[in-house]
């Protein structure tokens, strides 16, 4: 089961548990684990906006970025910990609350656990909980079917296809374009 908590006075601490994965904000400390599992390029080339090579500085530009968004109630990254351990990202982006997309990846020692679909479903419980957000939508390279799967297992549904700019590959890639309306 979800749950959500916003543990502290200071903006930025909310925190999402599920059944074996608890989601938080980046913080530095983090830079060294993100490095070295984004650093991968089965892990970068479906992604959008990861750079490869990886570098520290990519890291911290990262963390800088997610820090300055943690006022916002609905825009967020999270890291995915499983025990003490960095395993991934989780996130949702939007200019508003209305539409937001979800995005996430899964270091890939830990591949196949269910871990993705874990940590997406306890983002969608987290929009649902947020006033005003009413969908989110998703997307992903036309070859990538994992992810495809994980989004199909979420309950997620096609709505398109759209070229997408991947930083890693450097260049446009055909995406299929999915949305899940929220129950409130
Ligand atoms: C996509 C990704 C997040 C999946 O993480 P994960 O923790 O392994 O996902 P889950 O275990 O929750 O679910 C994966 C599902 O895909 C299935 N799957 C894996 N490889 C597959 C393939 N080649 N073809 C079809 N299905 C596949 C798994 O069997 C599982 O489905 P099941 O539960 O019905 O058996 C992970 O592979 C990853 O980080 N990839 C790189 C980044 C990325 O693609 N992010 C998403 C961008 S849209």
């Amino acid at each position: 089961m979800t749950k959500i908590s916003q543990n502290g006075l200071e903006a930025g601490l909310l925190e999402v548990q599920t059944e074996r994965l608890r989601l938080r904000a980046p913080n530095e400390g983090d830079a060294a684990d993100l490095t070295r599992l984004l650093d991968d390029w089965n892990v970068a080339k479906w992604l959008a906006r990861v750079p490869h090579p990886y570098q520290l500085a990519d890291a911290y530009a990262f963390i800088e970025y997610s820090r300055a968004k943690e006022s916002s109630e609905y825009d967020r990254n999270f890291i995915v910990v499983l025990g003490s351990e960095l395993i991934g990202g989780v996130g949702l982006t939007g200019e508003t609350a209305g539409v937001l997309e979800l995005g996430y990846w899964i270091a890939r020692e830990h591949w196949g656990c269910g871990y993705a679909t874990e940590a997406a479903a306890g983002l969608i419980g987290y929009a649902e909980t947020t006033p005003g957000c009413a969908r989110l939508e998703a997307n992903y390279q036309k070859d990538n079917l994992a992810s495809a799967r994980v989004l199909r297992k979420l309950g997620f549904r096609v709505c398109g296809e759209k070229s997408i700019f991947s930083l890693a590959r450097n260049r446009d890639v055909s995406s299929t374009c999915v949305f899940l309306d929220l129950k409130h």
